[in-house]
């Protein structure tokens, strides 16, 4: 794996994306982002003490596989944040939440040939310690707010790429999911109600206890 370093870049997930033929895998760490994207087509705020990074994986995956990517991914940021002593929840999909605020974003573009994702990028927007603006208070959270202490941001991206490359299984991922029989409000585009999650499904879509089908694409999900 090739590692690159860097002050400040737009989006190290853009920066990925522009390579056009990758011959091992590559990760980026930038301690600013000027442009971070979060999913949704949303921004991302990047405030200097936090991790952001993104690593591109080379595969094959089967394009219908791909939700392991997402679960693996998840699994890792929460196995990280074990590792400091923060115990934090997935939101499904991938938001990474600790006490109901959000600690850790995960963005991943995959790249398609054929049936196949020829590989992947996962980015990783997480609160370290970074400071958390008024604006976002009631969402948002820090390892440094947790703990009452700041912590190595190197030892936290070693560790968060250390974990990446773990295999996790689909009863991991499903361990730390939030709202398993609960009663949530499902927004769509047309839409927003209240139902209860009655499960997930092993290629990431939820079931209600309506016995709809819910894909990460098409929802958002809150408490
Ligand atoms: C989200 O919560 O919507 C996902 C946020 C992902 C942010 C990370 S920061 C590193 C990488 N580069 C980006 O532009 N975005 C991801």
């Amino acid at each position: 794996m090739k590692t690159i370093s860097v002050e400040s870049i737009d989006s190290t997930n853009t920066y990925l994306k522009k390579l056009k033929k990758p011959k091992e895998d590559i990760l980026i760490i930038a301690k600013k982002q000027t442009g971070g994207r979060g999913t949704k087509g949303r921004s991302f705020i990047c405030e200097e003490g936090g991790v952001y990074m993104s690593l591109l994986k080379l595969y094959p995956c089967k394009a219908e596989e791909s939700f392991s990517i997402m679960m693996n991914s998840a699994v890792a940021v929460v196995k990280t944040l074990s590792a400091f002593d923060v115990k934090a929840k997935i939101k499904w999909p991938n938001d990474i939440m600790v006490n109901g605020k959000k600690i850790c974003g995960i963005l991943i573009e995959n790249v398609f040939e054929g049936e196949d994702v020829a590989r992947s990028i996962v980015g990783i927007g997480l609160n370290v310690n970074n400071p958390i603006g008024k604006e976002i208070k009631d969402i948002a959270i820090s390892i440094k707010e947790v703990l009452a202490k700041e912590v190595s941001v190197a030892t936290v991206v070693a560790t968060l790429v250390f974990n990446l490359y773990q295999q996790t299984s689909f009863e991991e991922y499903k361990k730390h999911l939030l709202y398993m029989g609960e009663e949530v409000t499902v927004i769509t585009q047309k839409s927003t109600y209240r139902t209860v999650i009655d499960d997930i499904l092993p290629n990431g879509n939820i079931k209600t206890s309506d016995g709809e089908i819910l894909s990460s694409a098409e929802i958002t999900i809150r408490g």
